[in-house]
């Protein structure tokens, strides 16, 4: 570090290399300054009133110097005050700037980078339709009911009609909830197998006129394959009136499927059973693939089974306290993902749970 040393000998030679030492220190230390305090220090070291470095010169050089040299050394030192001057304020400017820059560099913000583009979401194609199907049965003026995935014994089966040990409790493969075997068979909770129990849970909460449709999510144990899934999804429908007919839930569910389907479509009812219905029957739409003709998906034989129905048998109303000698009603259920199949061509069930965005993103 340098320190201001004594002159012995005033020659102009050795003024000069006084000078030069002084001047070339100057320059070393302010090439080595970084940060803010670095360069407060810097002045305070060469400028200080008090012991810097141009005091001590003052002090040691000019008012030591003998009398004939004075004059040189007096210029010389005004000289070196101006460098030092010079050469400081300097410093400060640059700190200053660069301090700056730095601050604006870091707040700077690219206004000409696009934007950050969120894509829309969209429905599921499989809640798409169910929406639609919902929408449908709306303008017809029926209200949307929910109910538990977790169910009971008695609403998913006893009241609708399957007594216990039945054998129609068998074309439901059930998935029960594990370590019930304390309670009473009808309080035992399963994943419901369908929607239907919903039916039941409205009547005991309505009076008729009852028009519902009860959308949601079923369980069944059946292995995942290009047809079958053991989550998928159900509409269920219910109306009970006074003077309701076979011809109500005809013309009912024909306006629905040509709703969904187009006005070309035709439905076919064939005879079938279910506990719940008397009579029961399963209904089929003319192949939306074919037209009718005959196709892989519809096994040449031009129509697709797409739902089951019926009139609600006595016993269900007994279950909820209706008076079946003064009301009458048909009850229908559906498939959702099988109708989304149809309606969009999609030919494994397992492609509406895969989270493959390629498919999805045919459905925006
Ligand atoms: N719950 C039946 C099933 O899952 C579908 C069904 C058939 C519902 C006939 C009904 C009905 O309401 O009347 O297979």
């Amino acid at each position: 570090m340098y320190t201001v040393p004594k002159l012995e000998d005033y020659s102009p030679e050795a003024l000069d290399r006084a000078t030069q030492e002084l001047l070339s220190a100057l320059e070393q230390e302010s090439a080595a300054i970084t940060g803010a305090k670095a360069c407060e220090d810097f002045r305070n070291r060469w400028m200080a009133r008090k012991n810097g470095i141009l005091t001590q010169v003052n002090d040691t050089w000019l008012k030591a110097a003998p009398g004939p040299s004075k004059r040189e050394v007096g210029q010389r030192v005004n000289a070196l005050k101006q460098k030092v001057e010079e050469r400081v304020a300097a410093v400060e400017e640059q700190m200053s700037g660069s301090a700056s820059e730095a601050k604006l560099k870091a707040e700077t913000l690219d206004i000409t980078l696009p934007g950050i583009q969120r894509p829309y979401g969209v429905k599921h194609p499989v809640l798409q339709v169910l929406d639609e199907l919902i929408g449908v049965f709306v303008k017809m003026g029926y209200s949307v009911a929910e109910g538990p995935e977790v169910e009971s014994d008695y609403y998913n089966f006893e009241a609708l009609n399957f007594p216990p040990n039945h054998p129609a409790r068998d074309t439901q493969d059930t998935l029960f909830i594990a370590n019930q075997e304390r309670r009473p068979q009808r309080d035992r909770l399963l994943l419901r197998t369908h929607t239907s129990p919903v039916q039941i849970r409205s009547m005991e909460q309505l009076k008729p006129p009852v028009r519902v449709i009860c959308p949601g999510k079923v369980h069944r144990n059946d292995a995942p394959d290009a047809t079958h899934s053991p989550v998928f999804h159900q509409i269920e429908g219910l109306c009970v009136d006074t003077n309701i007919t076979f011809a109500d839930l005809k013309g009912t569910l024909e306006h629905a499927m040509k709703s969904l389907f187009g006005n070309d479509v035709k439905t076919r009812f064939f005879p079938s059973f279910f506990p719940f219905t008397e009579p029961s029957a399963d209904i089929a739409i003319s192949c939306p693939f074919c037209g009718g003709k005959g196709c892989r998906p519809c096994k040449q034989s031009g129509w697709i089974e797409l739902l089951g129905a019926g009139m609600v048998d006595p016993n269900v109303f007994g279950f909820v306290g209706y008076d079946p000698q003064k009301f009458s009603g048909f009850a229908f259920g559906m498939g959702v993902e099988r109708l989304a199949m149809m309606k969009y061509e999609v030919d494994d069930i397992q492609q509406f749970f895969s989270g493959d965005m390629r498919f999805l993103r045919q459905f925006a």
